[in-house]
């Protein structure tokens, strides 16, 4: 393992102004996503989502340092016979891959899941490597509800996410760890940032157990925020200072970079905590985007499925790609978002 290397791929996954275009919608997910715009998840369809996304010129030179791929993806052809993986090295940002097989419900813990996926990893991780993929992702995720998270729970799932990373760290790729804490229940925000502090701490436990080095992954979380049914929603200083506050008692500065997954906070509130977390600087490590639904919701509807909408998704993705890049700066304010609508 060369972990000169793994840093400075990883330092630049985070680097001052950009982030990772999580791309790497499963079938299931990406079908979901095409159902509300009208659009059938066939293959070639897919295929010229992903192609539009790619050929942002502008967000991918300027706004994006990574993007998550899927298995389909990362073996798929553009229109013009050019390998989809290339357009994005030819763009200067660099390729990585989503190797979690998903989850399954975990034994005698009722509604509870574990991600799954690390059987033969090894020799997946060696194909992805030589096809160009220099980082990878695992999502582990943990709900919260009544009488969950259980230990077992954040326990196995650490256990894998740190399994995971090792091995990609001897794959001479970097692993991005995403344990995902739900925001789906109808929990407060000091709740989530009660869970996500169990959480993280167990899986840094896990990942030193292990032998990961710290100076070559990317940390994925979620940010401290309610539930979406809470009736009490936190503002965006709150959010702000309370995740800001939770990452710096649990995240080692070894770390070169943490970026934040989106998990179905709207476009702007995911720019605007962003932005307000750089607000409260400095901070020891990276801090930056890794968004799905946060940077493709709007290219999503523009494109509709539509050749002729290309370049109207491309300006889309663009603009969501620009205003992240400057949260990440915390250089975003809101009026630049109603000066471009
Ligand atoms: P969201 O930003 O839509 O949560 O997706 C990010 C991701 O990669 C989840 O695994």
């Amino acid at each position: 393992m060369n972990l000169t290397e793994l840093n400075r791929i990883a330092t630049a996954m985070v680097a001052s102004g950009k982030g990772i275009l999580a791309a790497d919608e499963s079938s299931g997910t990406i079908k979901k996503r095409f159902d509300a715009i009208g659009v059938e998840s066939t293959e070639a369809n897919r295929r010229d989502y992903r192609e539009m996304l790619f050929r942002s010129k502008e967000a991918m030179s300027q706004y994006i340092s990574g993007v998550i791929l899927f298995d389909e993806t990362i073996w798929q052809d553009a229109k013009d016979g050019t390998p989809l993986i290339r357009l994005i090295e030819e763009s200067g940002a660099i390729p990585g891959i989503k190797v979690d097989e998903g989850t399954q419900a975990l034994p005698m813990c009722p509604g509870e899941l574990v991600t799954v996926g690390l059987d033969k990893l090894a020799e997946r991780l060696k194909k992805y490597y030589e096809r160009g993929a220099r980082f990878a992702k695992w999502r582990a995720v943990i709900d919260i509800g009544s009488g969950i998270p259980s230990m077992t729970a954040i326990s196995v799932n650490a256990h894998a996410l740190a399994r995971y990373a090792a091995l990609c760290q001897a794959a001479q790729i970097v692993p991005i760890v995403e344990p995902e804490v739900l925001m789906d229940g109808d929990h407060d925000i000091d709740r989530c940032l009660e869970v996500t502090q169990r959480v993280l701490n167990k899986t840094f436990q896990e990942l030193r157990v292990q032998r990961v080095a710290l100076e070559g992954m990317v940390l994925k979380p979620n940010m401290a925020v309610a539930g979406k049914k809470s009736a009490k929603q936190a503002s965006v200083e709150e959010v702000a200072e309370k995740t800001v506050r939770m990452l710096k008692a649990c995240v080692p500065a070894a770390v070169p970079g943490i970026a934040f997954l989106s998990g179905g906070q709207s476009d702007e509130e995911a720019t605007a905590h962003l932005n307000a977390m750089h607000k409260l600087g400095p901070l020891p490590w990276g801090l930056t985007f890794s968004y799905g639904r946060a940077l493709q919701a709007a290219p999503q509807k523009a494109w509709s499925g539509k050749a002729e909408n290309v370049a109207a998704g491309q300006r889309a993705f663009s603009h969501r790609a620009r205003m992240n890049g400057l949260a990440a700066k915390g250089e975003w304010t809101n009026s630049l978002e109603k000066k471009a609508a």
